[in-house]
């Protein structure tokens, strides 16, 4: 889809990270930014990035793992800017550990974020981008965890699978109608952003107050903001996102090693294999 000064973008998770990259690109390539983020003062210091630089946006605190409250970001965005043509489902989050150690509170938070979060969106956003009848596109952020595993991090990984594959069922939906709605699915590899210190949005009704942090998810959380201080840039991400965009690739993995690693995958999966283990760069 080719964007259009003036055209309005919808970018959840757009305090910090992937998702600020994603709104500062956008108001730079002058699209109105709908920012939207459960951690508010990094969402305001996004949306006075853009207009100290002359952009276009407003903040929507948003909680995507709450069907109403994204319900409440697509009225905002069709209320404010009358359209929405770019909508990216990018707001994650990252709890680690052994599988078995997990609790029910882990996975509904993980899995509340990382998919639900992206369903209510396509209950709240995709009739109406439909009905509008313009082209528009959607770019859901899962993670290259979405297509190879490994250990320690099973609901992580396990909601980037869910992530891809609602992904892939979106494009088919929306083809069998003719929908003017395009989908990509961004599967970036390591990636310079705080998704290692995700447990400080938390929410409360998803916090195991009768329990300690295990040494196995203190270990995972360290290793994991280690290994993504040494990623891309985020800035990096945001331009291969709108090249993509640009071109209607529907995969948008941020490295080379992305067809090494997928194809090492399918050739374990075809040799009915344990699946190797191979560590995301
Ligand atoms: N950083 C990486 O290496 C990497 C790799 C693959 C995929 N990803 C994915 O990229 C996306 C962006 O993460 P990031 O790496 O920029 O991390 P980040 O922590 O810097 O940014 C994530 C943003 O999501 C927001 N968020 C968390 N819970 C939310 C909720 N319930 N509602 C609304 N917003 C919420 C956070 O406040 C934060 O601003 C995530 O989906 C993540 O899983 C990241």
């Amino acid at each position: 889809m080719e964007i259009v000064a003036g055209d309005v973008a919808v970018i959840t998770g757009a305090g910090s990270g992937i998702g600020r990259a994603l709104a500062r690109h956008a108001a730079s390539l002058g699209m109105r930014v709908v920012a939207a983020d459960v951690e508010v003062p990094k969402l305001h210091e996004t949306v006075a990035l853009i207009t100290d630089a002359g952009g276009t946006a407003i903040a929507v605190p948003t909680d995507v793992s709450v069907a109403g409250s994204v319900a409440d970001l697509a009225d905002a965005a069709f209320t404010t800017y009358g359209a929405v043509h770019l909508l990216c489902n990018n707001a994650g989050v990252f709890s680690g550990g052994m599988l078995w150690e997990r609790t029910m509170a882990d996975w509904n938070w993980v899995m509340g974020v990382n998919l639900y979060g992206i369903v209510h969106a396509i209950g709240a956003f995709v009739p109406r981008m439909i009905a509008a009848g313009h082209l528009s596109h959607i770019v859901n952020t899962a993670s290259m965890g979405g297509l190879i595993t490994n250990g320690y991090s099973g609901p992580y990984y396990t909601s980037k699978f869910a992530a891809v594959g609602v992904s892939e069922c979106l494009a088919h939906d929306l083809r069998s109608v003719g929908a003017p709605v395009g989908v990509s699915v961004l599967v970036p590899s390591l990636i310079a952003t705080s998704i290692g210190s995700s447990d400080r949005n938390r929410p409360e009704r998803w916090i195991d107050r009768d329990r300690q942090r295990g040494a196995d998810e203190e270990f995972v959380a360290a290793a994991l903001t280690d290994s993504t201080a040494a990623g891309m840039a985020p800035d990096e991400v945001a331009s291969i996102v709108f090249a993509a965009v640009a071109a209607d690739q529907f995969w948008i993995p941020t490295k080379p090693s992305y067809h090494d690693q997928i194809r090492s995958r399918h050739e374990d999966m075809q040799a009915l294999r344990h699946p190797a283990a191979p560590p995301i760069d």
